[in-house]
């Protein structure tokens, strides 16, 4: 679709010789990632706008991906497609030797009614879980794929002075996999994206609502927390209301274990060092108001932002059922966790602190904001867990409105100042820029 611009070479090779001899990352932005951005900006707004119009859930982004691998092709770059069902993967090869780069973007939308009366709103509906709904891009995922399309168009326009190369990594399925079924970035993983191609450091962004637009948020070490959902069955022996003695009461064990479970937080993990969070989010047990059944299930959630912590809190959450439930003479079926879940998704130290520089450079550095430790999760991690990464937030929210007011990610009312393309886009190159040259 876009050729390199000739008009463009010309002071992009002057500067590029400049480039290769720092070590550090620029303090200001490179004039190349100024006039890439302007070149694509257009391009990246109508592909947002697009995708927008045209969400898909996890692990159906069928669309979407085949929209992206025909977006590189028409740069001249070969996809790699079908990656964990709809995974899109390219490599830009640099002119010059030099490092190995991994940019990643996620596809997949939400099972969200949309409300932001766009006119390119979405106006898709599909089945979930067995109910209709609408489909919505509300965690802004369309302008992360619109953001690394137009960063692909950037720096393959660049290619021929690019020293090292670059991987992008269209991913499905961050949001989570329908039930029965696997997806997202543990499932690339495991189908080999590293194995040919392993990054000396991987970039991701995420559009942020409670951050006014312009603005980027980014922190070294430990950022969104691990997710883990936990399962527990608590099984008595049912009996008539009237007649407590005469079987063993899930409903009384239960209501124990939940006040319990509190003091795994509160009085065993070291607040003081990083938060964590156990809550329960479900509890069923009985059908009739004079009925004592015979068993309760638990289900629930824990948050945390350390592997230490995280194993301990299982450990005690694990022994807090059994044991709570003995004490009743009940017992406990403790899944915990139940499945897997999403790991912490922590920023390595040196390269954050290596990188921000870049990203100062982008919006200023009194822009650049250290965001408190988010207690959702992103599957990031799981690239964070392999090799050295950083991943930051780009604000969202438009001048005027109060981010913190402002309907957030997953909202049916999440609405994106497309400023934000512009400043995730120009982060996006110069981090990558900065991170080749200074290892050239
Ligand atoms: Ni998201």
């Amino acid at each position: 679709m876009r050729a390199p611009h000739p008009s463009l070479l010309s002071p992009l090779l002057a500067c590029a010789g400049l480039f290769a001899f720092s070590a550090a990352a620029q303090s200001s932005v490179r004039p190349e990632v100024d006039a890439a951005a302007r070149r694509v900006q257009a391009d990246v707004v109508a592909l947002r706008r697009d995708f927008h119009q045209h969400p898909e859930l996890s692990n159906r982004e069928q669309r979407t991906a085949a929209k992206v691998a025909e977006h590189l092709r028409a740069l001249g770059l070969t996809p790699k497609t079908g990656i964990a069902r709809h995974g899109v993967v390219a490599i830009i090869e640099g002119g010059k030797p030099g490092p190995r780069v991994a940019l990643r973007a996620d596809m997949d939308a939400l099972p969200v009614t949309e409300q932001t009366g766009l006119p390119f709103a979405s106006k898709v509906t599909t089945t979930f879980a067995g109910q209709t709904t609408g489909v919505m891009h509300a965690c802004g995922h369309d302008a992360h794929t619109g953001i690394l399309l137009g960063v692909a168009d950037a720096l393959v326009a660049m290619r021929k002075d690019l020293p090292g190369s670059v991987m992008l990594v269209f991913q499905p399925s961050e949001e989570g996999a329908p039930v029965g079924e696997t997806g997202g970035a543990s499932v690339m993983l495991a189908e080999g994206l590293f194995k040919d191609f392993r990054p000396d450091a991987m970039f991701g962004l995420h559009v942020f609502s409670t951050l006014p637009v312009g603005t980027i948020g980014v922190r070294q070490g430990p950022l969104m927390a691990a997710s883990d959902r936990f399962n527990i069955v608590i099984k008595g022996r049912q009996t008539h209301g009237s007649r407590p003695w005469g079987g063993i009461d899930p409903i009384v064990a239960a209501a124990d274990l939940v006040s319990s479970a509190q003091t795994i937080v509160s009085r065993r993990t070291d607040v003081s060092k990083l938060p964590a969070v156990v809550s329960f989010g479900s509890i069923h047990g009985g059908i009739r108001y004079n009925i004592i059944p015979d068993q309760v299930e638990l289900v629930g959630t824990i948050r945390t932002f350390d592997e230490g912590v995280r194993a301990a809190i299982f450990k005690d959450l694990k022994n807090v059922a059994e044991h709570v439930s003995a004490a009743h003479g009940a017992t406990a079926v403790a899944s915990v966790p139940d499945g897997e879940g999403n790991p912490v998704t922590a920023n390595d130290p040196a390269l954050t602190a290596r990188m921000r520089p870049s990203l100062e450079a982008v919006v200023g550095a009194a822009n650049v904001v250290e965001p408190s430790l988010q207690m959702g999760a992103e599957d990031f991690s799981y690239y964070a867990r392999e090799v050295p990464a950083m991943f930051f937030f780009v604000g969202a929210t438009g001048p005027g409105i109060d981010p913190v007011a402002a309907p957030s990610n997953h909202s049916p009312k999440f609405l994106l100042d497309e400023t934000a393309l512009d400043v995730g886009l120009r982060a996006m190159l110069q981090v990558t820029l900065d991170y080749l040259h200074g290892d050239g």
